[in-house]
């Protein structure tokens, strides 16, 4: 046999399902309809053999990007997602055997990196009304802690975190020479930012991502933004050719149309409403959250709700194994008439 390293032998992934592109998906907190055709149409002109041909150059996305969120062009870096983001930050900031504190539950490619890369993951559990006691998160930050992840609107459970205890768990973090990851990979939906942080300081990294609001899953296209520091040794840990030219194209390009991301957020943001409405009006109990999704407390048993959605009707939504999101299906949100496709087939699917 050949050697394996013993993380992998110990690490057990879930994958995400395939065979999606033909279902309605309210499953994976994209956007169920994604951008207009003309806009898609219009980046595709700039496809030629010559682009093709060329290596991905970051810099230009970077000067439009950095620009667009008001910081310096050193402070920002792009990913393949930040889905490889995570995976940066954990092998650059991360010790072995040392910790990584996270809350319970949150977004699981933290502890599966932390698997991977041999990193003690500490979960904060929330409590059983799933509320979170910040506290508990303090109390896990030691000397032994490396790393601090906090997901702003976390995913799942959509709670968001104040200015006071972000700044208590960034001092805290900070006399134990730890970093703190703010993912806001949910930003536009919920529009405070913790992005001041990285300048005021040393310890603080944010994260967003072109996946969810500029609904470019596909490309796979993220950013972290930081002091010039943090954001050189990224530089230096990350794949020479780390972003493919079409993420770095679409990405510039919807830079170019603030108006069409007003429409985007505009569209959610309706649609959001229209669906806790009529949830409301059907006497549905539900977590609204500061993502672009929504908990619903399901009337019948929730597993048996998203099999029928699927079988009857083609559409997929997120149902729980853990024990404290059993009794909820998570949906995605987008406008108006794709929630009330959604809804529809809910109230029909529910009964
Ligand atoms: C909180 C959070 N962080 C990161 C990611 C990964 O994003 P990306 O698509 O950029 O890899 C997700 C994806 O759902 C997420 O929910």
């Amino acid at each position: 046999m050949v050697y394996v390293n013993e993380n992998i032998l110990k690490t057990k992934r879930v994958f995400p399902r395939q065979n999606r592109y033909h279902c309605h998906r309210y499953d994976m907190n994209e956007n169920p309809e994604g951008l207009p055709k003309e806009f898609v149409d219009e980046v595709l002109k700039e496809v030629t053999p010559q682009f093709l041909s060329i290596y991905p150059e970051q810099d230009r996305f970077l000067k439009k990007y950095s620009d667009f969120i008001g910081v310096g062009f050193e402070n920002v870096i792009a990913t393949n997602g930040l889905d490889m983001a995570i995976r940066y930050l954990l092998e650059i900031f991360g010790e072995k055997n040392k910790n990584v504190v996270t809350v319970s539950p949150s977004f699981e490619m933290y502890w599966v990196n932390c698997n991977i890369l041999g990193l003690k993951h500490v979960p904060v559990p929330y409590n059983d009304d799933l509320t979170l006691d910040i506290n508990k998160i303090l109390d896990a930050i030691n000397e032994d802690t490396r790393v601090v992840v906090l997901v702003n609107p976390n995913n799942p459970v959509g709670n968001v975190y104040s200015n006071s205890e972000i700044e208590a768990i960034v001092t805290k973090a900070a006399k134990y020479n730890a970093l703190v990851i703010v993912d806001e990979a949910y930003h536009y939906f919920y529009d405070k930012t913790f992005l001041n942080h990285v300048f005021k300081y040393d310890n603080v990294l944010v994260m967003r991502t072109f996946s969810k609001l500029f609904s470019m899953a596909a490309c796979r296209l993220g950013v972290v933004i930081g002091n010039k520091k943090l954001i050189e040794y990224v530089k230096t840990a990350r794949l020479t050719f780390d972003v493919n030219s079409f993420a770095l194209l679409f990405g510039e390009k919807i830079l170019d149309h603030p108006d069409l991301i007003d429409r985007l957020i505009e569209s959610e943001r309706k649609g959001k409403e229209y669906t806790l409405n009529l949830l409301k009006e059907n006497n549905y109990k539900c977590m609204e959250s500061k993502g672009n999704f929504i908990f619903i407390e399901t009337k019948t048993d929730a597993h048996v709700v998203s099999d029928k959605l699927e079988k009857e009707y083609n559409v997929l939504v997120h149902a729980y194994g853990n024990e404290m999101l059993r009794k909820y299906i998570r949906v995605s949100t987008g406008s108006i008439e794709a929630m009330k496709f959604f809804m529809d087939c809910l109230l029909k699917c529910d009964k």
